[in-house]
């Protein structure tokens, strides 16, 4: 029986959610009377018409009923960015800090007040109006993590027009791919950036990208806008004397952010947006290969990211809180940018890696920025306990209070290191789960009010109904296994997919009518506790025994010696499939006879004789993108030895997947 982890008087204590009893409750009433719960929360918005009564919410998840829809707010008017920007400024909040930014390199960093990011918001909103950007026109952002990224995608929301920010790690076909699906009319990017040591010419990537876009797609760019930021950070590695024979300059076409900003005022009056109208795009990768351009707009938006924010963080007013997701992620999105704001929030923005000067360069800017609430992902966290616990313990964390993890089901190997070594035992871990789709956290745990088990997610946010059904659609009711969906739209939830409702329809309400599906799998234990076991698609069935990959992993990574493991079906003929695994040792340890027997054994241990892996093979690392997620496409490859592995442009490290056909056992 896995232990619970109660809150601490540390983190009860001055909580904004300070017991289970008070979440249950509210998640009671968000349920019950989601038109109160959330318009008392709307009123601490700007709107320059308020939301209909009787009028809050109204939706369709029953493709038998007619087209899918979701509304909230039907009818007010607002501005997003006003309530980030204007409305902090004129309640007090103008000279505090909203970023401390850090760069790639630990010399560089700087800081914004909410005055002065609103001021070059405004004068951004009306360079980029004078680049003939308007209301509902699409701008592509390709961008390092710097404060302009942050500034351009609110001058987008600030004059209403859809921003699409394309993580700056996707190669050129895949930019122009994206760029030309939703018609962008202006990208904005820098000259380049470091990541470690690595230079990264994002200008180059771009001029690829536009080029590729107008040849393959027929789609022209108007603008591309370059932030000059190559010459004002510390090089990490080799530079040539002259930065610009790096890339290409299109005249008409390229001009500097730093001269369509020279002169241009800081007032720039917001567009007034309907409830319903887009705030953003967002692309997802489809299982087709086609990536889908999830839509997001604009009150809804801002109610939830606004809501999870401040309870899943507890958020205080004095409190330094760090994601560190890149933007071009939806956790970038709703939890680098909008929720922190809509909450006057102080955050970091990071600009580098964790591995850069040192492995300690999470645990130094923890500790440099007093930072309160550290938010990661699990993949971060498990290759940061590969280099042991010095790099943790040089360092003071005791500013930290909550830790968050999202992206995938955190092991509980590494749910204990994170909880015991670096919050040091009385930090609360929330372990978020959520999608691109679901726009902020749907099941989580709360840091002063929900009890804990390493590994599960937890339970539903306010609004969030979760319901698991079997293959065939009924209802598990009590403890069980199946198919996450839910039953009611909460405020955050995407809207469409970009110019394709059909395929909206068709991949997210098609399987269970009547209901969202997540694709993945959970499982609700006997104290109600949420597991998430993964992907439906990750799914094994194992002579006839249904099994999560990531629950094969979790029990891998148990073994001491085991820093990383992915495990993927292999098509078996008796058994209808296998697992293959691949494990990442800890420096120095080798997969010898006997550190193979004892990962069966284990498995064999927590699972079953089922269970037990037919392949365990070494591997020197896993593909993974540069977000972290690993890429099991390749991985299924591999197990086959099928060397047609598509396309591998958005990895961070290609060279590992030729290790890895040449391990094979
Ligand atoms: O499988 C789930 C996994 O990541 C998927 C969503 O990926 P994406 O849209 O890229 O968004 C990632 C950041 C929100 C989900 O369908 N996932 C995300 N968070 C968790 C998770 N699986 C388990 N536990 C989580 N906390």
């Amino acid at each position: 029986m896995p232990r619970v982890y109660q809150p601490t008087d540390y983190v009860v204590e001055k909580s904004l959610l300070p017991s289970f009893e008070k979440y249950k409750e509210m998640h009671k009433q968000s349920l019950d009377d989601p038109e109160k719960f959330w318009s008392q929360i709307a009123s601490e918005f700007d709107w320059q018409t308020p939301a209909q009564p009787g009028k809050f919410v109204s939706y369709n998840f029953d493709l038998n009923k007619g087209n899918i829809f979701v509304k909230w707010m039907e009818g007010a008017v607002t501005n997003i960015c006003f309530n980030l920007l204007d409305r902090n400024v004129r309640n007090g909040h103008g000279e505090k800090i909203a970023y401390y930014w850090e760069g790639n390199h630990p010399d560089d960093y700087s800081r914004i007040t909410y005055r002065k990011l609103m001021d070059l918001v405004c004068q951004f909103s009306n360079a980029l109006k004078d680049n003939g950007v308007g209301k509902g026109d699409r701008v592509s952002l390709y961008m390092p993590m710097i404060l302009e990224t942050v500034v351009c995608m609110l001058a987008c929301a600030r004059i209403g027009a859809i921003h699409s920010v394309v993580f700056a790690g996707f190669s050129s076909d895949s930019l122009a791919e994206r760029m030309a699906s939703c018609k962008a009319k202006v990208l904005v990017t820098a000259d380049g950036g470091w990541r470690g040591e690595k230079l990264l010419v994002l200008k180059n990537t771009c001029d690829e990208a536009m080029q590729k876009a107008q040849a393959k797609h027929n789609h022209k760019v108007d603008k591309c806008i370059v932030v000059s930021h190559l010459k004002r950070v510390t090089p990490c590695g080799k530079l040539p004397d002259d930065i610009s024979s790096l890339y290409k300059w299109t005249e008409d076409r390229d001009v500097w952010w730093h001269d369509i900003m020279e002169g241009q005022s800081t007032f720039c009056p917001p567009e007034w947006m309907g409830a319903e109208e887009p705030l953003f795009m967002l692309y997802t990768s489809g299982s087709t290969g086609k990536p889908k351009g999830v839509l997001h707009t604009t009150a809804g938006y801002l109610l939830y990211a606004a809501t999870t924010f401040r309870y899943v963080f507890d958020y205080r007013d004095k409190d330094v809180y760090w994601c560190t997701a890149d933007v071009g992620w939806i956790t970038g999105h709703t939890y680098v940018v909008y929720a922190p704001l809509a909450n006057a929030a102080t955050s970091v923005l990071f600009e580098g890696t964790p591995f850069y000067p040192d492995n300690d360069r999470y645990w130094a800017v923890v500790e440099k920025c007093k930072v309160s609430q550290f938010y990661t992902a699990p993949t971060a966290i498990r290759t940061l306990t590969k280099f042991g616990e010095e790099p943790v313990k040089r360092h003071d964390l005791k500013s930290l209070r909550v830790l968050g993890s999202v992206g995938e089901p955190i092991n509980p190997e590494a749910w204990l290191w994170y909880y015991n070594l670096v919050g040091n035992g009385r930090c609360s871990i929330a372990d978020t789960f959520w999608q691109t789709e679901t726009g902020g956290h749907v099941i989580t745990s709360l840091p002063g009010a929900t009890p804990m088990k390493p590994g599960a997610a937890g339970f539903p946010f306010f609004g969030v109904e979760p319901t698991l059904l079997d293959e065939s659609g009924a209802l598990i009711e009590g403890p069980g296994e199946g198919y996450l969906v839910f039953s009611r739209p909460w405020p955050g939830i995407m809207r469409t997919l970009w110019g394709d409702h059909d395929r909206y329809e068709q991949v997210y309400f098609s399987k269970f009518p009547g209901y969202y599906c997540t694709g993945d799998g959970a499982r609700r234990d006997e104290d109600g506790f949420l597991w998430v076991t993964g992907r439906i698609d990750d799914m094994l069935n194992v002579s006839g025994h249904l099994m999560s990959t990531s629950e094969v992993e979790g029990v891998l990574t148990e073994h001491p010696h085991v820093a990383e493991a992915a495990v993927v079906s292999k098509p078996h003929p008796i058994k209808g499939e296998a697992l293959y695994c691949f494990v990442v040792l800890v420096d120095g340890v080798e997969l010898d006879a006997a550190l193979l027997d004892a990962l069966r054994k284990l498995v064999r241990a927590r699972i079953g004789a089922f269970g037990v892996p037919d392949t365990v093979q070494y591997a020197p690392g896993l593909p993974k993108t540069r977000s972290g997620k690993i890429m099991r496409r390749v991985l299924r490859k591999v197990a086959v030895g099928d060397r047609d592995v598509g396309d591998v442009s958005t990895l961070a490290e290609p060279a590992v997947v030729e290790q890895l056909f040449n391990n094979r056992p």
